[in-house]
């Protein structure tokens, strides 16, 4: 039998839980389904031993609570966040139910509203919010087909510490976030490290004084909207490589060449015996290096323009990956690599949405989370709305946003369902049914697309 309720939630990751924050504050009833066993499963489950938050602790909070941590300036470890979800749900009262993965959202054949189907069983819902996240399956590029069998090889989600990999130098794969910070815990281990590396840039941790998310905020950077990017695919853009860790820290190439990391350039494909390399390393890093001096840059001129009083600093130029030679090939075996790491991103698959509802990318087709199917919602994106979308920073905003959708749009068919109906009849387009409540107002009820005209208003609306 189908179970009913106004709202599912699929994913309890922090953007389906404060999309439940804020539902439950407007006593909106729903459900959050979440497919793991406990809360806060990419945290969990899906982050190396010795993982730290990147936003510091100012930016890391929750809708509804205090910033987590003693200081706001420092980052949770990955215990530490796990710990402030789980206490969320708790503190709360979440409506979590766990262990219920769900399969497909198919929109109902008459009336507005969704089949929602789970591991354990059907429910129905006048609304679906779609909070998934965008780092959902590790990408392998097609050259891991290749190596060797003889090769440990893992992608960054699955790494957890240098002492569960064997013996042996490591081949990192990726110079974004997570192959920088995996490749400087396992070289300041004591392992020979390999890091081949790609277009990502580089922020500096502090500049004059302060952190960089700070000169972000300060700058306005995290309210750039989605609309202000240069194309739609820059949405996936790796992000520049900095780090939470020990208090938070600059990562710098050069400096991992000057502490003995061999840097390669991206790997392009598989030879008899060995990977085979872009001659792009010094590109690559004269990207990075220039990022940093125009994030520099910004900084310096906002500080004169609005006559900010702070130190000045000049950034420590390093240059020693430019006297790196830059190889075509590297043998595997020959240089003892008995571990690759492919720190190669996430990919994303929202095919359990069976409806048109998404772009040429895949990506959700919405405007701050509203698709144009009613009571179908997106939240937790990177770029959803703006800059901070992606980020535990800017969940309050979006998650709100659609909550406060939902409940004005309740509110709405709630009232008009207390009134005696007037009339029915065949909205703009054939997907809309509207009745009119006299002076009242219009409800409109969409149907799946396609339905059949001749169905009769009223039987569809019976189905609300
Ligand atoms: C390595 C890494 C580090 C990051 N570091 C930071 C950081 O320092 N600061 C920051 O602000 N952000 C960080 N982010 C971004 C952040 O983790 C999230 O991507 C973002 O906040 C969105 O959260 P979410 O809840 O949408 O997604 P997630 O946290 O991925 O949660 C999605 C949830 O949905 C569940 N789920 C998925 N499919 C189904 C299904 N079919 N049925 C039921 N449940 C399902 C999953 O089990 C999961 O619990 C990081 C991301 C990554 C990948
Ligand atoms: N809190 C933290 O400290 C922390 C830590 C890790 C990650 N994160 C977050 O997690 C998300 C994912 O980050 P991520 O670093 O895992 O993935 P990512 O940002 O997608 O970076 C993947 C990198 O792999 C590179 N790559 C792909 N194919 C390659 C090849 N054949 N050879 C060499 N390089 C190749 C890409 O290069 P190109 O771009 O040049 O194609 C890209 O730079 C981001 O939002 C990030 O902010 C946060």
């Amino acid at each position: 039998m189908n179970k009913h309720i106004e709202t599912v939630v699929i994913g309890g990751g922090q953007a389906g839980l404060a999309v439940s924050y804020y539902l439950g504050q407007k006593n909106r009833p729903h459900i959050v389904l979440e497919q793991a066993a406990k809360a806060a499963n990419a945290w969990r489950n899906h982050r190396w031993d010795s993982f730290t938050l990147n936003t510091p602790n100012w930016q890391s909070l929750l809708p509804g609570t205090e910033i987590p941590g003693s200081n706001p300036d420092n980052f949770l470890s990955r215990d530490e966040i796990v710990a402030y979800l789980e206490n969320y749900v708790s503190r709360f009262q979440l409506p979590v139910s766990y262990g219920v993965q769900v399969q497909a959202v198919r929109p109902k054949s008459s009336g507005r509203g969704y089949f929602v189907e789970t591991s354990t069983g059907r429910f129905e819902a006048r609304n679906v919010v779609v909070a998934t996240g965008l780092y959902q399956k590790p990408k392998m590029p097609a050259v891991s087909a290749g190596l060797s069998g003889e090769i440990n090889q893992i992608h960054s989600d699955e790494y957890r510490n240098p002492q569960s990999l064997p013996d042996g130098a490591v081949l990192v794969v990726g110079s974004g976030q997570s192959g920088a910070q995996i490749a400087e815990e396992l070289y300041r281990s004591g392992r020979r490290v390999y890091l081949s590396v790609s277009r990502a840039g580089r922020v500096p941790r502090r500049y004059r004084g302060k952190d960089a998310n700070w000169w972000h905020e300060l700058m306005g950077d995290y309210e750039r909207t989605v609309d202000q990017l240069p194309s739609p695919q820059a949405k996936f853009a790796s992000k520049p490589m900095i780090s939470g860790k020990d208090g938070g820290h600059t990562l710098n190439l050069h400096q991992f060449a000057r502490d003995g990391v061999t840097l390669l350039g991206r790997i392009q494909g598989m030879g008899d015996h060995s990977i085979l390399l872009a001659r792009d390393l010094k590109a690559n890093l004269a990207r990075a290096d220039q990022f940093a001096a125009d994030f520099a840059k910004r900084i310096d001129e906002f500080i004169a323009e609005n006559r900010i009083d702070v130190p000045a600093e000049a950034l420590p130029v390093l240059t020693e990956g430019y006297g790196v030679q830059e190889i075509p090939e590297l043998n595997l075996a020959d240089a003892n690599i008995t571990t690759v790491i492919w720190a190669t991103g996430f990919s994303f698959d929202f095919s359990l949405v069976q409806l048109p509802v998404f772009d040429n990318d895949g990506y959700p087709i919405q405007k701050r989370g509203v698709s144009h199917h009613p009571g179908l919602y997106f939240v937790g994106l990177p770029w959803l709305h703006n800059a901070k979308s992606g980020l535990l920073f800017g969940l309050a905003q979006d998650a709100g946003h659609i909550a406060a959708t939902i409940d004005e749009d309740a509110l709405r068919y709630e009232s008009v369902r207390k009134l005696p109906r007037q009339e029915a009849r065949w909205g703009k387009n054939e997907s809309e049914l509207a009745v009119e409540y006299g002076k009242h107002g219009i409800c409109v009820n969409a149907v799946s697309p396609g339905a059949a005209r001749t169905q009769a208003p009223l039987e569809a609306l019976s189905t609300e």
